[in-house]
Order: structure tokens, then sequence, then C-alpha cells
């Protein structure tokens, strides 16, 4: 069993309520969205000998949580791109093309950055750095590496590139890893460590944070674009009503997997807010920059940035 399923404790208004039919969990219970919240946070179990995260709001062990995670992108990794136009009606491109030129990667000088794009997937955002570099900076020698853990979504990624103007041309690189930990990376290399939508799937997240830190040069900057929380209480409800009702609705009619998209939208719900992250960030070592986050469409979305201490 993953995680105590109990009955909506708000029966008679059951019918005003958002259920979810809780598959996984034993037994099948059906829970409204804010009770499900209520007892996600409540629970303080152990599962075996292991130590708990959460897989969305299912209570899982650590790990159980890379192998779920895997299966969840390798089924959405060849309708992913589809699917993010549709969940988030295009905005996800206008978060992503204002993440890239807020960073205004690439030199002036001729001395290319040494890019790290960290959950990388199928490329968006290195695809968006490469071009920024070249076409604003006129710089052709900034280089990204896109690291993710799932084979599938590189994959996907791949293709891309070879059907890209970068094919060819060494200015992308693909490595399978985990952000938690990438041997494979050396300590003070990177200019700019960006990740976009990724950490809220991480395991251990300050891990990856500490391996970032790790692998950027002193003056190096972390960036993270990610879901994040709204505000506005009146916002919120619209906005949860459409991620909760519509995401997995959507993913089950054009992607045939609903509890993929499910899985997407819980794990937004758990991420932290935007003042916690900011400060796991500081706890990292990384110099946090003013408020440290921009909000994005009222705080659906923000960017987060740290400097790596000269
Ligand atoms: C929602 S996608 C984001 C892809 C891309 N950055 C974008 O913005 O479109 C999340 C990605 O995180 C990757 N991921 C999840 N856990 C990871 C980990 N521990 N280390 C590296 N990548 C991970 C997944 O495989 C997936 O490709």
């Amino acid at each position: 069993m993953t995680t105590k399923a109990i009955a909506c404790g708000r029966t008679a208004w059951r019918s005003l309520h958002y259920f979810a039919k809780r598959k996984k969990c034993q037994p099948i219970v059906y829970r409204c969205f804010w009770c499900s919240i209520r007892q996600s946070q409540k629970t303080e179990e152990r599962i075996g000998d292991g130590r708990i995260t959460h897989f969305g709001f299912e209570t899982i062990s650590e790990a159980q949580k890379e192998k779920k995670v895997g299966a969840v992108f390798s089924s959405v990794a060849s309708s992913y791109d589809t699917m993010n136009d549709l969940m988030s009606l295009g905005i996800h491109r206008i978060w992503k093309d204002h993440f890239v030129r807020s960073l205004n990667p690439g030199s002036t000088s001729g001395k290319g950055w040494n890019i790290l794009d960290v959950a990388g997937g199928t490329g968006d955002i290195a695809f968006r750095m490469l071009d920024h570099a070249t076409q604003v900076n006129g710089d052709h020698s900034t280089k990204v590496t896109i690291a993710d853990i799932n084979p599938d979504m590189l994959a996907e990624g791949k293709k891309r590139a070879l059907a890209s103007k970068y094919a060819d041309t060494g200015r992308l690189h693909f490595v399978l890893g985990n952000a938690e930990s990438m041997p494979s990376m050396p300590s003070d290399s990177v200019d700019l460590y960006t990740v976009a939508f990724g950490i809220r799937n991480f395991t251990n997240k300050d891990a990856a944070l500490r391996e970032a830190f790790r692998v950027l040069r002193p003056g190096g900057v972390f960036a993270c674009l990610e879901f994040s929380h709204v505000n506005s209480t009146l916002f919120n409800a619209v906005y949860k009503r459409w991620s909760f009702g519509a995401i997995p609705l959507i993913g089950q009619l054009v992607a045939g997997d609903r509890d993929s998209y499910q899985y997407l939208v819980e794990s937004i719900e758990r991420f932290p807010a935007q003042e916690e992250f900011r400060a796991m960030i500081g706890d990292a070592g990384f110099l946090v920059p003013g408020l440290g986050y921009e909000n994005l469409s009222g705080g659906i979305a923000s960017i987060h940035r740290g400097i790596k201490p000269l």
C-alpha cells in the first residue's frame, strides 16, 4: 500500500467537490481535491526502512520515485510537445522565450558560454539558448549540454537536434544522467545551469541544487523555470479547476494516458512555493539577488535565480 487513502470527510458536499479516483491507493476511494492535499500534507509514514517522498499526492519510498517518474516521461515523450501546447494553451512557449531572453546567453567577446540544461528533455530550452546566443549576440561558440535521466525524452531531443541547423555543429551534447549526481560534469565548469519544469520531479531537490552549485564556476548562474503558486485566491480557484479538471482529461483524450497527466498536475501542487524554494537555493550556497524570483502569469510559473559566489 502506498498511502492511506481516506474518504472525503465532507460527504454532504461531495457533489460540489472535484473527485479523483485514486486507483493506486488501497482501499480505493474518491477524494476531493482539497482533502487530497490535506491528507498528503499530514502523512508522516515511513515505508519499510526507506525514506518517504511524494509522487504527486501519493506517498511512496524514495526508491520507488525514480522508477515512477521515469515511467511517466517515457509514456509522454512522443506526445510531449503537443501536450505542452494543449495543456498550457501555448503559454509555455512564451515563458520559455522569456526565460531565455532574461538570461541573455552568449557573449560578444567570442568566448562562448558552457551551458548545462538539466532535465532538458526534448531540448526546448537548449535550442532557444543557441538561437539567442547566435542571433542576438552573434556568438557561434556557445554550447549546450542537455542532461536528462530519461532515455526516451533524450531520444526525442536528439531527433529534433538532427533535424535542426545545429546538427553536426558540435554545439549540442546529450548526456543521460540524474541531476542529483552528475559525475561526468567537472566541478566549476559551467557558466549557466538551467532547469525548466524539471526540478519538481526530482526525488532529492536539495541534492540537485548542491550538484548545480558544484558544477557551476564561481560567478556562474543557476536559473530555474518551474510551475509555482498563484497568489490570487480567485485566479487560483479557476486555475486549479483547469489543471485538475482539464489536463488529465486532455492527457486521456490526446495521449491515451490520464495517469501521467494526473501526476503532472499533482506534482505542481506539491512543489514548494516561491519563498520556500528561494530559501532552498540559498541553502545550497547560492547568492540570491533581490526578491530571488519572478512570477509569470500570476505565479502559475516562476523563474528563480542564484549566483555561485566568486
Ligand atoms: C516536464 S519535462 C521538462 C523538459 C524540458 N526541460 C522542457 O522545459 O520542456 C521534465 C524532465 O525532467 C526529467 N527528469 C526527471 N527527473 C530527473 C532527474 N532526477 N534528473 C534529470 N532529469 C530528470 C524528465 O525525464 C523530463 O525529461
